[in-house]
This record gives structure tokens, sequence and C-alpha cells, in this order.
């Protein structure tokens, strides 16, 4: 008999990170894979379902402009609820720490169907910061039965806070998968400010921010520090898909629309976005996901948050915690492209966070416990 997996997801990131695990499903024998998506996001989602070729068996189409949390909650728990009575999994796969994430598991403990959980035991140990992240990551791992940690230390985090050794899994994390999928890939730009930048002859910075807790002061801050860099080098280039999100746009446009040699673009389909970070000489970023990838791309990133849930990559050297306020920002990133002995120290391809192999192993994680149930 086969093990019936319902893997459910919503916004960008958790797609990016479960659609090398899906299409590992869709391919392994004695599993029969079903795939629901919240639709918590939606252009920025479907971007990545036509990338990996990816049809959702359920569509929740949950996406309204400037839904708060608990709308999207409700949405999630009420909308999630049909699926699984008609699918009766024997499983269901949430991934990492949005509300879909949370409300997802939620709703399958309910129905006392056991939950996988990828992307487990990342933790900051502050309730609001990343908000409403840390708290839907916590929640999770608390309603789940299996727990894929991408690191040693992931693991460590679940074992303090009680969980059951036996299933706890270190894996690595799936976006390294993801990217291997398409990094080496050849591919020229087809979005049109990309067409035409000079990679060779100047200093590419990549930025991206979104977070709940940077929206407003911080993002002033975040975007002054980087229009200041932008005026003050004028070999650099800055290019910025900016988050659908109207309340990034908003102040993104108020403050570096104009710029010269800033550009802000629309949010790109993975591959492009790879292309993008591989032919970088920085990154500025609040992004989770960005964190894991550059470091395999040997890509120096300022994260402009004040902790983050992924030490690792600042233990390797290729990240550093920028913090959220304007000089110091401006300081760190004026040193990175003025100092060759500080920037060649960041560059260098660390691999914290996988091998490529994260999807192989949660599919044989799965199968034993099924077998062992
Ligand atoms: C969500 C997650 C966050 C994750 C981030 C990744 C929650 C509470 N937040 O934050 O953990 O890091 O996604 O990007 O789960 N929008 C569109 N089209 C899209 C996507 C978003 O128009 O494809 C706009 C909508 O107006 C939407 C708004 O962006 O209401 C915010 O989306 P939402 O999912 O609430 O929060 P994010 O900030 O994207
Ligand atoms: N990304 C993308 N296109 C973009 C910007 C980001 O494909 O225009 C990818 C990026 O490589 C990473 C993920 O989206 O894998 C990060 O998503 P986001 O910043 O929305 O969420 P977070 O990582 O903060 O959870």
């Amino acid at each position: 008999m086969s093990i019936k997996v319902l893997s459910v997801f919503g916004t960008r990131p958790e797609a990016i990170k479960m659609a090398p695990l899906v299409k590992a499903l869709q391919a392994e024998e004695g599993i029969e894979s079903v795939l629901c998506v919240t639709a918590q996001h939606r252009e920025m989602l479907d971007q990545v379902l036509e990338l990996f070729e990816l049809t959702p068996d359920y569509d929740l189409n949950l996406m309204k402009k400037n839904q708060t949390i608990s709308q999207i909650t409700s949405g999630v728990l009420e909308g999630i609820e049909s699926v699984l009575q008609e699918v009766q999994p024997d499983i269901v796969l949430v991934h990492g720490d949005t509300t879909t994430t949370f409300a997802a598991a939620l709703a399958a403990f309910y129905q006392k169907i056991p939950v996988g959980h990828v992307e487990a035991g990342l933790r900051t140990y502050d309730k609001y910061s990343p908000y409403p992240e840390e708290m839907n990551r916590i929640l999770t791992g608390n309603l789940a039965e299996l727990h894929f940690a991408p690191t040693e230390r992931n693991r460590n985090n679940l074992l303090r806070e009680g969980m059951s050794d036996a299933h706890i899994y270190i894996t690595g994390n799936t976006v390294i998968d993801a990217l291997l999928q398409v990094a080496d890939k050849p591919y020229e730009f087809e979005e049109e400010t990309l067409k035409t930048l000079d990679f060779e002859g100047r200093r590419v910075i990549t930025v991206t921010c979104h977070r709940r807790e940077n929206l407003g002061e911080n993002m002033v801050h975040i975007f002054s520090a980087i229009r200041d860099i932008a005026r003050e080098f004028p070999d650099v280039e800055v290019v910025y898909p900016v988050h659908l999100n109207p309340k990034v746009r908003e102040i993104a446009n108020e403050i570096l629309a104009g710029t010269e040699r800033v550009h802000l673009i629309e949010p790109l389909q993975y591959q492009p976005f790879v292309n993008l970070m591989s032919r970088s000489y920085l990154i500025i970023t609040d992004s989770g996901g960005m964190q894991e990838e550059a470091p395999s791309l040997g890509k120096p990133v300022l994260v402009v948050r004040k902790e983050t849930e992924r030490p690792e990559a600042v233990e390797a050297g290729t990240v550093r915690l920028a913090g959220v306020e304007r000089d110091t920002i401006y300081g760190m990133a004026k040193e990175l492209l003025s100092n060759e002995e500080a920037y060649k120290k960041m560059a260098q391809a660390v691999n914290p966070y996988g091998d490529g192999q994260a999807c192989a192993r949660i599919v044989n994680h799965i199968k034993e416990w099924a077998a062992n149930k």
C-alpha cells in the first residue's frame, strides 16, 4: 500500500524549498504525492510552480491584497479542512515558518493527521523577531510528529525544547537542492534591465527586503543607506526586485525610485534571480532563504536585521549581520566596496546548509517512519 503524502505551501520561499521535495515524492515508488497550495501569495507562488512544472491538486486561492495575518490564518484553517477530509493523507508536510505553515499544521492536528515539518528547529528566541515567523515555527514544531532539521544546531534547538530525538532528522536544507537544480544551467537574462547591465564592468549589489518587522522606520534606514552607497560609488549598480507587498513598494518607491544606478524591478523568476545573485558583487537582504543560498554561491551578504536564525553562515564568514541602522549598513557596505581584503574574506563558497540531497533524505525518512508506524 502506498503512503499518501499531502504537501501544503503558500508563499514564494516555501514553494522554492518544497518544489524539489514534491518532485522527489512524485518520482518515488510507494508514495502517492498530493499537492495543495493555499496561494497566500499568488503571482510570486505561480512563478515557482511554473518553473518547476508543478500543478497543484488543490488551490485555495487565498491571496487578497493587504490581508491581515488573522485573515490568512482563518482562511487556511477553513479552506484546508475539506481537503484533508477528502485526501485522508497519512502525513501532511509543511515548510518553515509562514502563516500557511502554522495554520496547515494546526488543521492537520485537529484531524489527528501526523505533520512533517520541513526546515524545523530554526530559532532566534525572540518571539517578535522575525515576526510572526519565530512563533509560527515554534508552534509548528509542537504540532509536528517528524522534524526535518537542516543542521545539527537546529536539531539541538528542538532537543532543548523537549522534542523526541527519535523523530528529528538532520537532512540539510532543501533550498540547496533547488539551487543546484537551476544554478548551473546556462541562462541569458530576458528582463530588460538585466539584459543590458554591464556585470563585468560594474559592481552589482542585489537587494531584497520585505520582513514585517522592517516595515516602516527600519526600511527607511535600510533604503537610505543603499541610496547613499549608490551615490558614493559610481561603479555600483543596485538591482532590487521589489516584493509585491504594497507597503514595501511604497517605501522603496519613496526613497529609491529615481536614484541614479538604482534599478527597481519586478520580482524575478527563481532562475533569473539565482543568476542575478551569482553575478553580483554583494547582496543586501533581510530574506531568510538568501542567507542560505548566497554562501553556496560564494557571495557576501549583509543581513539587514537585528538577529538571525541562520548563524551557521555568519560563523562560516560569508554572512554579516548589519542591523537596521542607516550608518552601520552604509559603513559595512562601504568597507566591502573599498577594502579588497575584507571583501575576499567574505567571498568564500561554503555549504553549511546542505549538499543538495536533503529531499532524498526526507523521502527515505518518511518511508522508514511509515514502515515502522
Ligand atoms: C509572507 C510570510 C513571510 C515570508 C514571506 C516571503 C506570513 C505572515 N508572512 O510575508 O513569513 O517570509 O511571505 O515572501 O506568513 N502580494 C501580492 N502578490 C504576491 C505576494 C504578495 O500582491 O504574489 C502582496 C499582497 O498584497 C499581500 C501582501 O503582498 O497581501 C503581503 O503578503 P503576505 O503573505 O501577507 O506577507 P509577506 O510579507 O509576503
Ligand atoms: N527570490 C526569487 N525572486 C526574487 C527574489 C527572491 O526567486 O525576485 C528567491 C530567493 O532566491 C529565495 C526566496 O526567493 O530563494 C526568498 O524569498 P523571500 O525573500 O520572499 O522569503 P524569505 O527567504 O525571507 O522567507
